[in-house]
């Protein structure tokens, strides 16, 4: 998670549980061990960190944004929960692995944070990474662009801060950082989203702070209806919005 996003860990927490839900996967191909000590980036409200954490020997939580970690020190108060952008990340050499889900892609600037991922890894330690790869909700994107245009937004492309690279820009990323990429897929998630006809007016609400910001505050329902509309074709069936989302996931180990 970024600090430029004001997050809203409530409304995260109660609509967006299949973050985490589809993260448990994850943390299977991890394997943590008994003895490990682990690094997760972007740890949220701490769900996953504390499923890792039952697992492991010790864990620490990195996230950026000062809401998450307060509510994440709220929920496991037992976990260590430190407030560090993944950029930043003053580790060298301690974790025998690092894991993250659903947060790399909030990180534009991807080789600063390759570089201080593997610094914080031990020789041969690993990293399990998963974030929005290439064509990641291309059709959110498409609809939330022309409903921007609609509400007098113009080149509403450049408040997209999101970096959904493919294979092989990301394998790029990690290798020249000092990794061996040892598995790398990206893959279609068709996602549920909770909150039945409101369900995608609250995934911008949540995520799309700086498409919202962009529009006066008496264009907002007129935004909202037209983001609807542009997105309901393809992404609502009865009264269940879904998000195309397209996952990168990707194991390396430190050279
Ligand atoms: C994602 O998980 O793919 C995602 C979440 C929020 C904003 C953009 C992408």
């Amino acid at each position: 998670m970024t600090s430029s996003q004001t997050w809203n860990p409530e409304l995260y927490q109660a609509r967006h549980s299949f973050v985490w839900d589809y993260g448990r996967d994850l943390v299977g191909m991890l394997a943590p061990k008994k003895n490990e000590r682990i690094l997760d980036i972007g740890c949220g409200t701490g769900n996953l960190t504390a499923e890792i954490a039952a697992l492991c020997g010790e864990i620490t939580g990195v996230d950026s944004s000062p809401q998450m970690i307060e509510q994440a020190r709220l929920n496991y108060p037992q976990i260590d929960f430190q407030l560090i952008d993944v950029r930043e990340l003053p580790f060298e050499a301690l974790y025998d692995a690092l894991f993250s889900n659903a947060a790399l892609h909030w990180i534009r600037d991807a080789e600063c944070a390759a570089n201080a991922m593997v610094r914080a890894l031990k020789p041969r330690g690993r990293m399990v990474l998963e974030f929005g790869g290439k064509g990641n909700i291309a059709i959110v994107l498409d609809a939330a662009y022309r409903a921007l245009e609609f509400a007098g937004v113009e080149a509403p492309e450049r408040l997209n801060c999101w970096y959904f690279p493919s294979v092989d820009e990301y394998t790029a990323v990690l290798e020249q950082a000092g990794m061996r990429v040892t598995h790398a897929a990206l893959f279609d998630r068709l996602t549920a989203l909770d909150g039945g006809p409101e369900g995608m007016s609250n995934w911008i609400r949540v995520f799309g702070g700086m498409f919202l910001k962009a529009v006066a505050a008496d264009k907002h329902a007129a935004f909202f209806d037209k983001l609807n509309e542009y997105a309901a074709p393809a992404l609502r069936h009865d009264d269940v919005w879904s998000a195309d989302y397209r996952r990168l996931r990707i194991a390396a180990i430190r050279q």
